[in-house]
């Protein structure tokens, strides 16, 4: 019995729409990216979205937007995929790296306001997991100090905080598109903000620095940019799984419920916390276990595909030793995390009975190591 960690949502009226789009001979960033832009507007219920190339590429554009830059400070968390803090290098600003809540895995707030100086300008909490933030700290905190909120909401869309969708709630979001995500457009990326002027100014400069007008002859290019578009290849997938993206979702709720339920009483696998009033999308369903590396392995010999969560970006050389970085604290949380977090197989097509084999595999692996 093989159980894959994740599979992507693809069906017949997927490839019928990409091939629509393949016969139109229109390859490039066009009509079908932007209805799924304004598909993903709608659902998450903020005012503008704007496709690119990648969730990285969007943290980038959406620094670039704020005018984060040389002599800047920007903070994000230890525990997260290195994009989140590798974007700050990019675009020449100072990273400066925080601890992590134990619970959540979620930025330690306490930490990231102690970490804020005169020359932060902006700050890169993450929605782990599809796990929401806090954002009425997060609010508070960029009123204090008056910082810019972008939202690594990589693994978050259909997150909600206090009824409201991830995507809504920060200066600017950043969704990926990744297949590891559940809608997925192979590689790809989404900016979500209310904030036209940002808006204007992202998605000229992920068209080469264009002004965005109707007539091409009147074409003229204001800024130095880049080209960060997603094709209309790419968009068409991502168009269809919206489509689809409640039932999806309540599908992955369903299964995660019932890794719950089977896991019920196992006092030696913990359950991370859910942020208060948030609605975790459960993009990964985590646990924590003490003998991770043991139990991961054993489960992968029985072909059960399992993963860490994601890194622990002080135990790197790009960022332990890049004198553009600065960590301060030990990290202590973000390590436990490191060390005892475990991603279990989920996809829409995952039955009960793989969940029990999985569930069942997982225990016996943790008892060997007791
Ligand atoms: C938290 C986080 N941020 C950023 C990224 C990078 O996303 P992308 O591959 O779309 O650039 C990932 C990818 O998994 C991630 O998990």
């Amino acid at each position: 019995m093989r159980i894959p960690l994740t599979r992507p949502y693809i069906t017949q009226e997927i490839k019928d729409k990409v091939c629509e789009v393949l016969d139109s001979g229109y390859l490039t960033e066009g009509d079908v990216t932007r209805e799924f832009e304004e598909s993903v507007r709608d659902y998450i219920g903020c005012e503008h979205a704007v496709a690119v190339t990648s969730c990285t590429t969007g943290l980038e554009v959406a620094l670039r937007a704020l005018g984060v830059g040389h002599g800047d400070e920007v903070v994000v968390p230890d525990y997260t995929y290195p994009a989140t803090a590798s974007v700050v290098d990019i675009v020449g600003a100072h990273i400066v790296i925080v601890d992590v809540d134990p619970k959540t895995m979620l930025v330690d707030y306490d930490a990231l306001e102690s970490a804020i100086t005169p020359r932060t300008k902006a700050i890169i909490p993450v929605s782990l997991f599809g796990n929401p933030l806090d954002y009425e700290r997060l609010r508070a905190i960029k009123e204090k100090h008056g910082v810019y909120v972008v939202e690594d909401a990589a693994c978050s869309i259909g997150a909600e905080y206090k009824g409201v969708k991830v995507g809504n709630l920060a200066d600017i979001s950043v969704f990926s598109l990744h297949p590891r995500k559940f809608i997925t457009t192979g590689e790809g990326g989404i900016i979500t903000s209310n904030n036209f002027e940002w808006v204007e100014w992202m998605r000229s400069y992920k068209r080469f620095g264009m002004e965005v007008q109707e007539s091409h002859a009147a074409t003229s290019f204001s800024r130095i940019g880049t080209n960060y578009k997603l094709s209309d290849i790419q968009a068409a997938v991502g168009l269809v799984q919206m489509r689809h993206i409640e039932s999806l979702l309540d599908r992955r709720l369903q299964l995660c419920r019932n890794y719950l339920d089977l896991l019920d009483r196992q006092e030696h696998v913990i359950i991370p916390e859910t942020t208060a009033h948030g609605k975790h999308s459960r993009q990964s369903f985590c646990v924590f276990i003490k003998n991770r590396d043991e139990v991961m392995d054993q489960m992968r010999e029985t072909g059960i595909e399992v993963q860490i969560g994601t890194y622990a970006l002080h135990m790197h050389k790009a960022f332990n030793e890049n004198q553009n970085c600065r960590i301060p604290g030990d990290m202590v949380n973000s390590r436990y995390v490191f060390d005892h977090c475990l991603t279990l197989p989920l996809y829409d097509e995952m039955t009960m009975a793989d969940q029990e084999y999985v569930v069942s595999m997982l225990i016996k692996a943790v008892a060997h190591g007791e």
